[in-house]
């Protein structure tokens, strides 16, 4: 059989990424961050999709260069059309549909969500084989969700439960632009959550039904606390950070894990994975592990480079839906939202 070289490429976000995957098994991966964003505390939506602008082509470049191929090899270029950022989408949608018209191959359009879920598929050798079997439960845990999702297939994927509200990396990133911290707040929450007590502060959990999830409660409780115990200590956030970073972190994961543990108990899938730029989080990769050991799981837990938006993970949905001649016409547009 003739080699499947497949170009993924990611851009919904803030990361401008290129991948290249031979027979599923991933030969490049290359990702240009954009650290603008920092001095606002947020992702700007029109500078992110500058800098996409500048980054796209000196990216696909590398990534094709790493790999050690020709583009004229590829097979298809698989790329990210929704759900993101309308004006960074842009980017990498007009760039893979234009480049792989020029090279005559077809194109293949990926929902980020699912990228997500199946970086769990991602090779990075022929001997890399410990990826989940179907049907397994993924919590997919980003700045912009929070779900369950049940994964039937590599092409048939259930939401069973999701965030009513903000998602819980959001939630994070919120807790510490109000405790002044810099943007992201999900790396320095972890940091220095390790140095802190995570029964020091108890902060509200909600009351939701079923597997869905609701963080805006906590985001008040978190700021409403932090304003009574600043009234008689002003500096309370310096002299306390680390007990307040670990407390947070505590609970969002036990938040999580709460009804990933009744999902799990319902359906009888003990399989178990976790994804997206949340699922970086060593206190969540933790919890995973205790509750493989507690409760019998096998857990699937990313690699740091497949947690945020990375292109590898295009590249692998790319391909499953190459194989099942699932291309795409190029008048399908970009999408910001989940298509219904
Ligand atoms: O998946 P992702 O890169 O982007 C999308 O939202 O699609 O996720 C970004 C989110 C941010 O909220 C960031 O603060 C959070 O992931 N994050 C973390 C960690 N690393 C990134 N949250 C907690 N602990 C981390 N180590």
């Amino acid at each position: 059989m003739e080699d499947i070289y497949i170009l993924g490429i990611e851009s919904s976000c803030d990361d401008t990424s290129a991948a290249v995957l031979k027979n599923g098994i991933l030969l490049s991966n290359v990702t240009a961050s954009q650290a603008v964003h920092e001095a606002y505390g947020g992702v700007v939506p029109e500078l992110a999709s500058r800098a996409h602008q500048q980054n796209i082509v000196p990216v696909v470049d590398q990534a094709i260069k790493r790999a050690g191929i020709e583009k004229e090899m590829l097979s298809a270029v698989a790329f990210t059309r929704g759900p993101g950022l309308m004006g960074s989408l842009l980017v990498g949608v007009s760039f893979a549909k234009g480049f792989a018209r020029s090279l005559g191959i077809p194109m293949i359009d990926v929902n980020h969500l699912h990228g997500h879920v199946l970086a769990h598929f991602i090779r990075e050798n022929e001997d890399d084989n410990d990826q989940p079997e179907f049907p397994f439960l993924c919590l997919l845990v980003s700045g912009g969700n929070s779900q369950i999702v049940k994964v039937n297939a590599y092409n048939d994927m259930e939401i069973i439960g999701q965030t009513i509200d903000d998602a819980a990396g959001e939630a994070i990133d919120k807790c510490s632009k109000v405790m002044g911290l810099g943007y992201p707040g999900g790396p320095i929450i972890d940091r220095l959550a390790r140095q802190g007590n995570p029964e020091a502060y108890r902060f509200a959990h909600p009351h939701i039904q079923g597997y869905d999830y609701s963080f805006s409660g906590l985001k008040t409780s978190f700021l409403y606390s932090l304003r009574d115990w600043m009234k008689d200590d002003p500096d309370f956030i310096e002299h306390h950070k680390e007990d307040l970073a670990a407390s947070l972190e505590h609970t969002i994961v036990d938040i999580l894990m709460k009804k990933l543990r009744l999902a799990v108990k319902d359906t009888g899938i003990r399989q178990v994975a976790v994804a997206g730029g949340v699922s970086a989080n060593n206190g969540l990769r933790n919890a995973f592990r205790d509750y493989a050991q507690r409760y019998g799981w096998k857990i699937f837990i990313p690699k740091f480079s497949y947690t945020t938006d990375n292109a590898a993970m295009i590249g692998i949905t790319g391909y499953f839906k190459y194989l099942d001649g699932d291309f795409c016409s190029i008048d399908k547009p970009a999408f910001a939202r989940m298509e219904k």
